[in-house]
């Protein structure tokens, strides 16, 4: 099939920073940039890598991905005055393809609520915004925020005087995932009726989950003729999240005899991305999630596998591997050296060598002796978890866990604190993990709460590495954190002391940050998207 470029959709990723604005986050500089690599592997076209002003921590993995991360556009976001489109330029500078984004509500619900001023004044403020950015920066995307519930006419009107700013990217967002398809493309319909200039630029859509519509949403506004479209991996983001990536992705791709459109996506690192993004976030993937989800492209009654047996579009509307599913062959065995596991890992998109090279190497033993076979998921997930420290670490020593049916468990623990001194805690509780996260905090001196606990096992059969993810609270801070074991009670102890290192890593930053925006002034202070 011939692809018209008029018909390529600009997939526009804001993981990084719609997504990472969802509670229990909290992504290092580290790994935002592994997720910015891995978005570029996965072909995006432009990684919105963050919100600059927010905190010291925003502004430094914006420059870090802008620096490190070639073949997207890199945009970072701004509020609709100058303290924030200059932090956003000096951000994302270096990037070879630069954006800046700035944005403004056109609601009156959020103009004289949340902003307290005029429509007046909110033209105004797009003006002197888009000016100042279109002034440093020759790609230059603008949002009217809250769009969906804000006057039709009037979002029109701040449009208009963005593209005579010089704007190079429409987006109109349904902020609070309000909208209905057939609306959302009679609004789109009716923008390029009174803003005959759309027609010059790239429009784009962004939609929420609110009420589930977001994928439909952001379709029926491709279909009225955007060709940008915002999304998350995973669909994570504000309250029910972003339109999910990997779904609009794949009804472009599946559907593309019919509507024509397509995307530069290599599908088959959807997968891999997804794994990624849910590992470093916390955030589960529902087992039943469209494209991604364990059982995706599971069939459990009888009629169903029978029929895929004999032909597997009987009931598949898309092959496994265009997704990067089953295509893992990478076998590795507790034989294995140090070069082989260099390959594997080079293989998987991992660049690890000297000292680090020897860290996952030394665990990979650990893993390979009690596990026949490890498997490119199971490297993965060693990686993940022996290579990706919080800046102020904990390191698990030893754990001892004495439990049984007649009395209450016992958990003594000995643990490295980043400093390298070593303390040791023991407490009682609940049930084994209970303990055994109590005596974590007696060890460190920090009052953590769990707030959610899972366990999966990362590949099938009774020898699997077990995955934990933690969600704890500590000082009304959320953050998530991982650990991946054969012994599920070690991988909850690694998972448990990440998190808590995640919190501490947090708390810094948000001080901070308040500190920082002290001084600005009142525009500035509207709280972030
Ligand atoms: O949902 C929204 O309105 C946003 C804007 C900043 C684009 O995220
Ligand atoms: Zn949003």
């Amino acid at each position: 099939m011939t692809q018209d470029e008029t018909d390529r959709v600009r997939i526009f990723d804001t993981t990084l920073r719609d997504g990472e604005q969802s509670p229990g986050i909290s992504l290092n500089v580290g790994e935002k940039v592994e997720i910015a690599q891995q978005l570029a592997r996965l072909g995006v076209d432009i990684v919105e890598a963050g919100f600059p002003i927010a905190s010291p921590g925003d502004f430094e993995a914006v420059q870090a991905i802008a620096r490190d991360v070639h073949g997207p556009v890199i945009a970072g976001l701004a509020r609709a005055n100058a303290q924030d489109v200059d932090a956003a330029w000096n951000a994302v500078r270096d990037s070879e393809r630069p954006r800046i984004h700035t944005f403004i509500s056109t609601s009156d619900i959020h103009i004289v609520h949340q902003l307290q001023t005029t429509r007046e004044d909110v033209k105004g403020q797009a003006r002197a915004a888009v000016a100042q950015a279109r002034a440093l920066c020759d790609d230059v995307e603008f949002s009217p925020m809250d769009a969906t519930r804000s006057e039709l006419a009037f979002t029109a009107e701040v449009i208009q005087i963005a593209l005579e700013e010089g704007a190079t990217t429409i987006n109109v967002p349904d902020t609070v995932g309000y909208s209905m398809p057939d609306e959302h493309a009679a609004m789109w319909r009716e923008l390029y009726r009174l803003v005959p200039g759309l027609a010059e630029v790239t429009t784009s859509v962004h939609c929420h989950d609110d009420l589930g519509l977001a994928v439909a949403n952001s379709f029926a506004g491709v279909l009225a003729g955007c060709r940008q479209v915002e999304c998350a991996i995973n669909g994570i983001g504000e309250r029910a999240g972003n339109a999910s990536l990997e779904e609009i992705v794949m009804l472009l791709r599946v559907r593309e005899a019919d509507h024509g459109l397509w995307t530069g996506v290599e599908t088959r690192e959807i997968a891999r991305t997804s794994r990624l993004v849910s590992r470093l976030t916390g955030y589960q993937v529902q087992p039943n999630k469209a494209i991604v989800g364990r059982n995706a492209f599971a069939h459990e009654s009888g009629i169903h596998q029978d029929g895929v047996l004999k032909e597997r579009t009987t009931y598949e509307i898309m092959d496994a591997t265009t997704i990067g599913l089953e295509q893992n062959e990478i076998v590795l065995g507790k034989h294995s050296g140090r070069h082989a596991l260099r390959r594997a890992l080079e293989e998987l998109g991992f660049e690890v060598t000297g000292a680090a090279l020897n860290v996952a190497f030394k665990r990979f033993k650990e893993v390979a002796d009690k596990k026949k076979k490890v498997t490119a998921l199971d490297l993965e997930a060693i990686v993940s978890d022996e290579m990706r420290q919080a800046p102020q670490a904990f390191r698990l020593e030893s754990f001892e866990i004495e439990a049984s049916s007649s009395r209450s468990p016992l958990a003594s623990v000995r643990v490295e604190l980043p400093d390298g001194a070593v303390a040791d805690g023991s407490f009682t509780g609940d049930g084994p993990v209970d303990a055994f996260f109590s005596a974590i905090n007696a060890a460190t001196g920090h009052e953590a709460r769990l707030k959610e606990y899972h366990v999966s096992a990362v590949t099938g059969g009774h020898d699997a590495l077990g995955e934990v993810t933690v969600l704890l609270e500590l000082g009304g801070l959320l953050a998530s954190g991982q650990g991946v074991s054969t012994d599920i009670l070690e991988a909850s102890g690694r998972a448990y002391l990440r998190a808590l290192a995640n919190a501490l890593a947090e708390a810094g930053p948000v001080a901070e940050a308040e500190r920082h925006l002290e001084g600005a002034d009142e525009a500035a202070r509207t709280p972030t998207p």
